[in-house]
């Protein structure tokens, strides 16, 4: 018969007879024969008694172990269903032994508009930063986290502008750099459309020190205090600080003026109210808000807040404090998706960042005495994760509040 697997086996030297082993140095030898050992009676009849003995304990073991197999049956059936960490350290189903990211909601998929999120640390300096933040009596201007913002001279700006489709009240008017690119453009507009090139930019960038004049300025012009703050923001919490707004008279061709909005303005002036959203810019203080802003109506104040929110807030009919408050709903993965006028699909959604509880040690003196007690306090840490999509440009901007807003074009 051929071996197994073709493998020769050898014979097991420890259980080789004896016999064997006395003749393998013996040449002369022949191949041993094994003798069977002549039996008595009385040993056969001992093996027989044995062979009965060893078949009664064998059915014996075999109902022992029947009975345990029974009793382990019913027993289970009785037994109550294993606790939730029973479940979780002892796989008792396929569908249990799945990986936990199998089981779990997932986050690795893209979602139904092809983002797939990744989250990316930013700095928290940048919530007083961006298109969007809100400066208003509640929430100052930060000028130290926005000392990178390039102001520039207006007029030097618009001397080299191609079109010459608005006025300037004076040349020492001021704003953003790429304001003045976007507020161009918007007169561009106009110009194309409708031939005039009336808009008078009286008021743009202020630092702190211009607001504290504007403020003595306009209590001379209103007579009090109280009526003047109707009009102006506190020094430290106007618009004017982040380059971004800027204020508009009409001066037409034949030397009329005219205050936006008023009665007697033209109706082509209308256009700015019209179409500003186009260019990302809007109206900032309306009469009927003006218990939300804080500010009486200012026809003449506009402010950039980019295309997709102007246009929103227009929609919307909403003051910018609103805008942000009705944003901050929207998560990542929950966010707003949003198709603008010129049919461009945008989502948007606010990114909160979570306070840290500090505490200060209490200060004490030489002595040991404590002069002043442990101060406990919110800030914001350093760093904060926002969910960013992947590999798909997007515009962050903090609310100067409490958190980022980030809009990704989506089409
Ligand atoms: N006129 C607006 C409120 C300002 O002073 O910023
Ligand atoms: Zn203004």
């Amino acid at each position: 018969m051929p071996e197994k697997s073709g493998v020769r086996q050898e014979p097991d030297a420890a259980f080789e007879p004896e016999e064997v082993r006395m003749n393998q140095n013996d040449p002369n030898s022949t191949p041993p024969v094994r003798r069977k050992p002549v039996r008595s009676a009385a040993a056969r009849e001992r093996s027989r008694t044995l062979k009965l003995l060893l078949l009664i304990a064998l059915v014996l073991a075999l109902w022992v172990l029947a009975i345990v197999g029974i009793v382990n049956l019913l027993k289970r059936d009785h037994t109550p269903e294993p606790g939730p960490a029973d479940v979780t350290t002892v796989p008792q189903t396929a569908e249990e032994t799945l990986p936990p990211e199998d089981t779990a909601p997932s986050t690795s998929a893209p979602d139904k508009n092809g983002l797939l999120f990744e989250t990316k640390e930013v700095s928290t300096s940048g919530i007083y930063r961006g298109e969007l933040i809100l400066v208003n009596r509640d929430h100052a201007y930060r000028f130290e986290e926005n000392r990178e913002t390039k102001i520039i001279s207006l007029y030097t700006f618009w001397r080299n502008w191609p079109a010459y489709s608005y006025k300037l009240h004076g040349s020492d008017i001021q704003l953003a750099d790429f304001i003045c690119t976007k507020m161009s453009e918007m007169f561009d507009a106009f110009l194309e459309e409708t031939g005039d090139n009336g808009y008078l930019i009286t008021s743009g960038w202020r630092d702190y020190e211009e607001q504290v004049e504007t403020v003595k300025e306009m209590i001379e012009k209103y007579g009090s205090e109280e009526e003047a703050m109707k009009y102006t923001a506190p020094p430290g919490c106007s618009e004017h600080h982040t380059g971004m707004a800027f204020d508009a008279y009409i001066y037409t061709a034949d030397g009329a003026v005219y205050k936006p909005g008023a009665a007697d303005m033209p109706a082509l002036y209308n256009w700015i109210y019209e179409n500003g959203a186009r260019f990302g810019f809007i109206k900032r203080y309306d009469e009927e808000k003006s218990d939300i802003t804080g500010y009486s109506g200012e026809s003449w104040h506009f402010r950039y807040v980019g295309k997709p929110h102007a246009a929103l807030i227009a929609e919307k009919n909403f003051c910018l404090e609103e805008y942000i408050d009705f944003l901050r709903a929207y998560t990542y993965r929950n966010y707003l998706e949003y198709t603008d006028p010129e049919g461009a699909k945008y989502a948007i959604w606010y990114e909160k960042v979570e306070n840290e509880t500090v505490v200060t040690p209490a200060v004490t003196d030489s002595a040991g005495t404590e002069v002043a007690p442990p101060v406990i306090g919110d800030r914001f840490p350093d760093q904060a994760a926002l969910h960013l999509p992947q590999g798909v440009p997007c515009e962050i901007s903090g609310d100067n509040v409490s958190g980022f807003i980030v809009t990704v074009k989506l089409s």
